[in-house]
């Protein structure tokens, strides 16, 4: 899905047995449409070999401060130049001291220290390692330096323990290059979404519920969040872990994703309801199990609240998105949805296409006319519609401002 720009990640590969993984990375880099440069440190190249790197990037991996083969003996400052960012993925304990000292003696530390590129680091070490009060110091000092940090994570460690120093992974590492070169088009806007199904309880072991797989919703939540916004998100029951950076809210049932948005919503800017709600729940949820009878059973429903009217009817509504999945007719329905819920915006997609898979293509609908977002895997589509919402969001405060 090649729809970056051609940006330079210049990735640096220290010493640590997640060097392997960072090869997957300069995979996924590449195929997403970047120009990978990359660099190692000679305890890297002991974890994996240069000429892996070499044959995924398609470009000579420099390790050594001292190559002949440059003509001004300048690779640290070339190197650095050509670099949209710099990525050290593992980041060593000891490569993120010399960091956070200014340390400059080999290829990697020289040109971080030259650089004038963001810097970004994904620590990889043994737990103890990593909770040492010396790591800890220099963390800080990294980030008070504007060094962004990504991760560790917790798990299996190559060394037999478990807990804090793992790498995060290639496809995380991914979102976040991807993230940094996002448009920050939402920059400080507190966007608001609801996501995923909603379960209504029938007894302690059945409910009502739909096929709603959250991805659309968790692809804009990261979408919102790329492009600079503070997000929360508020989930029913889904198996997607939620964006790292984003507030993340469960719940259940429809009366407790209102609940969590009533208490949500005051400073929100963007409201975008893409939860699939249940419209009815059964009037009473029994509490023992339900045991069967010969006859017919009747389970009795009431309507839930709809929590995009709600959020569109308050007295100062933020700018509010509404989704619709219909089986037909879906610009006709599409249209009577926006006008019916108040919102300036609603995204519209055919209900076939949309639930549980990893693509989908969408029509807006807003006081302009009608857009059409094309089939696209659902990150590609949240990016789009991310922009066309702070394009309109910008385009309604400017137009209150003018009103004064
Ligand atoms: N929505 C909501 N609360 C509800 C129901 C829906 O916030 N109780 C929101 C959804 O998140 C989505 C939009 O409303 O943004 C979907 O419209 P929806 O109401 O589901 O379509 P329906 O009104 O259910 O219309 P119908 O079932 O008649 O197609």
């Amino acid at each position: 899905m090649a729809d970056n720009p051609k940006r330079t990640v210049l990735l640096g590969l220290t010493g640590g047995i997640a060097a392997y993984k960072a090869a997957e990375l300069a995979r996924l880099l590449i195929q997403d449409g970047f120009t990978v440069q990359a660099v190692m440190t000679a305890a890297a190249t002991r974890f994996v070999t240069p000429a892996t790197l070499q044959a995924l990037t398609g470009r000579p991996v420099h390790t050594d401060l001292w190559d002949a083969s440059v003509p001004n003996s300048m690779a640290h400052i070339d190197l650095s130049r050509d670099a949209d960012l710099i990525l050290v993925a593992p980041a060593s304990a000891d490569f993120l001291a010399k960091l956070a000292g200014g340390l400059a003696d080999d290829l990697l530390s020289t040109l971080c220290l030259a650089r004038d590129c963001p810097l970004m680091v994904a620590p990889a070490m043994n737990r103890q390692m990593w909770e040492r009060a010396a790591t800890r110091r220099n963390i800080a000092t990294l980030e008070k330096d504007g060094v962004t940090i990504l991760g560790p994570a917790s798990g299996d460690q190559a060394c037999g323990e478990t807990g804090m120093g793992r790498m995060i992974e290639p496809d995380a590492l991914l979102q976040a290059v991807r993230g940094f070169f996002q448009p920050k088009v939402l920059e400080g806007r507190r966007v608001l979404i609801t996501a995923g199904p909603t379960f209504e309880a029938v007894d302690p072991v059945r409910g009502i519920t739909n096929r709603s797989s959250g991805k659309m919703g968790y692809a804009i939540a990261r979408a919102a969040l790329d492009a600079g916004a503070r997000v929360t998100l508020v989930s029913g029951p889904v198996s997607l872990a939620p964006p790292a950076g984003a507030k993340s809210v469960n719940v259940v049932s429809a009366a407790e994703m209102f609940d969590a948005v009533k208490k949500e919503v005051k400073d929100a800017d963007v409201f975008i309801g893409v939860a699939a709600v249940a419209d009815y729940r059964p009037v009473k949820a029994s509490g023992e199990k339900i045991k069967k009878t010969r006859g017919h059973v009747t389970l009795e429903l009431t309507r839930n609240p709809d929590i995009l009217e709600y959020v569109a009817g308050r007295p100062k509504p933020p700018f509010c998105v509404g989704f619709a999945a219909e089986s037909e007719d879906l610009e006709r329905y599409a249209q009577e949805k926006r006008k019916k819920k108040n919102v300036p915006l609603l995204a519209a997609n055919l209900a076939q296409t949309a639930i549980g898979g990893d693509e989908n293509e969408l029509i807006l609908f807003d006081d302009d006319g009608r857009h059409e977002l094309a089939r696209a895997p659902k990150e590609v589509i949240a990016r789009q519609l991310v922009e066309h919402i702070a394009a309109l969001y910008a385009e309604q405060q400017s137009a209150r401002h003018r009103k004064g």
